[in-house]
């Protein structure tokens, strides 16, 4: 699979929601949010929109990439939702950093980002194209009803983005789905249309909490048992788990089974809460700023979502 990051950037609203902040119109607590799932804080759009927080990311990572637009292949956005419904937020991107590519949207929920991966590492061993800018964006808050405690305070915005293009890190990628809407969906208004006997919907997310959890913890350790007996590695091999930030309880029960250190498994959910697609290269891209992330080192990438989605794969960071 020919693929290798080049660069990689992430967009974040300023705006910070500490969890006290809820406790003013629910009836919740700090107490609560944190025991439950790790999280502390998160970014909320105050006046950025979606394709704002993506141009942040993306030009990061080009600027990081020394990749400039026009020699941008094709712009891929994952996303359950830019500005718009149409035109695709990649669009939107394309037009503010004066790019011309082919530029398209992608949804497969939290799994996105790995999506996009899947569908870059296609077109370069297709020969099709070089330099592909990915962009995982997510403005959740837009999805909320702010009136439910069990779903609003696990989210937040934000936008991470990568400029990949032909190489060989890219090891290994398992893509999957459990199709099975229930658990977790954000249903579509049927408009006005005076011609249909559909019922109008909640335009919100919905989610049962518990269901996803299971299925989270299950395909993770899953994707992981898969990985090492699909690529001969083992736990050890791995220097950075790189798991979808959804919940730290998630995370700190998959690294309890591998019996590996904390230090492997960095979070950053505590800081911007679940931020969909967005979660992993936001992660990625804090850790290269860092100076984490070692040349050499190995990446496991593993997430979950709407779907119901999953995915891991294996990078050799260069
Ligand atoms: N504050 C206080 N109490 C709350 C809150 C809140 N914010 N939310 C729910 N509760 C209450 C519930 O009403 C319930 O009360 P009851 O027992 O009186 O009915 C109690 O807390 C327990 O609720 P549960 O939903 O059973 O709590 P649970 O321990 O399962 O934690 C949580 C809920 C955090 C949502 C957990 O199920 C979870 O993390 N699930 C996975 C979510 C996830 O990862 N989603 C995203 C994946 S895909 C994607 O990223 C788009």
């Amino acid at each position: 699979m020919s693929l290798k990051i080049l660069g990689t950037g992430r967009g974040l609203p300023e705006q910070i929601i500490e969890n006290k902040r809820f406790t003013e119109f629910l009836d919740t607590s700090d107490e609560w949010i944190v025991a439950r799932t790790g999280i502390h804080e998160r970014r909320i759009c105050r006046t950025e929109s979606a394709t704002d927080l993506a141009v942040a990311a993306a030009e990061k990572a080009m600027n990081a990439a020394g990749v400039a637009p026009a020699e941008l292949d094709m712009i891929l956005c994952s996303t359950i939702g830019g500005d718009y419904v149409t035109p695709s937020l990649a669009c939107c991107v394309a037009e503010r950093i004066g790019a011309t590519c082919p530029s398209v949207d992608l949804n497969a929920g939290c799994v996105g980002f790995l999506y996009s991966l899947n569908t870059a590492a296609a077109f370069f061993d297709s020969g099709r194209a070089e330099r592909i800018l990915i962009i995982g964006l997510e403005r959740m808050s837009a999805w909320m009803d702010w009136s439910r405690r069990s779903i609003c305070v696990l989210f937040g915005d934000g936008a991470g983005a990568c400029v990949v293009g032909k190489g060989d890190a890219l090891k290994y990628l398992h893509l999957g789905v459990e199709g099975d809407p229930a658990p977790l969906n954000r249903p579509l208004s049927i408009g006005n249309n005076p011609f249909t006997d559909r019922q109008p919907v909640e335009e919100v997310l919905h989610m049962d909490g518990r269901k996803v959890f299971k299925f989270a913890t299950r395909v993770l350790e899953a994707e992981i048992a898969r990985t090492f007996e699909q690529t001969g590695l083992t736990a050890e091999d791995i220097d950075w788990f790189l798991v979808h930030q959804a919940n730290g309880r998630i995370i700190d029960h998959v690294q309890h089974k591998l019996g590996q250190p904390e230090e492997k498994f960095p979070k950053n959910v505590c800081r911007y809460g679940n931020t969909s697609s967005a979660s992993i290269p936001i992660l990625m891209d804090e850790l290269v700023e860092n100076g984490d992330m070692k040349p050499g080192q190995t990446l496991f990438l593993g997430a979950f979502g709407a779907g119901l989605t999953y995915g891991s794969a294996v990078l050799k960071w260069t």
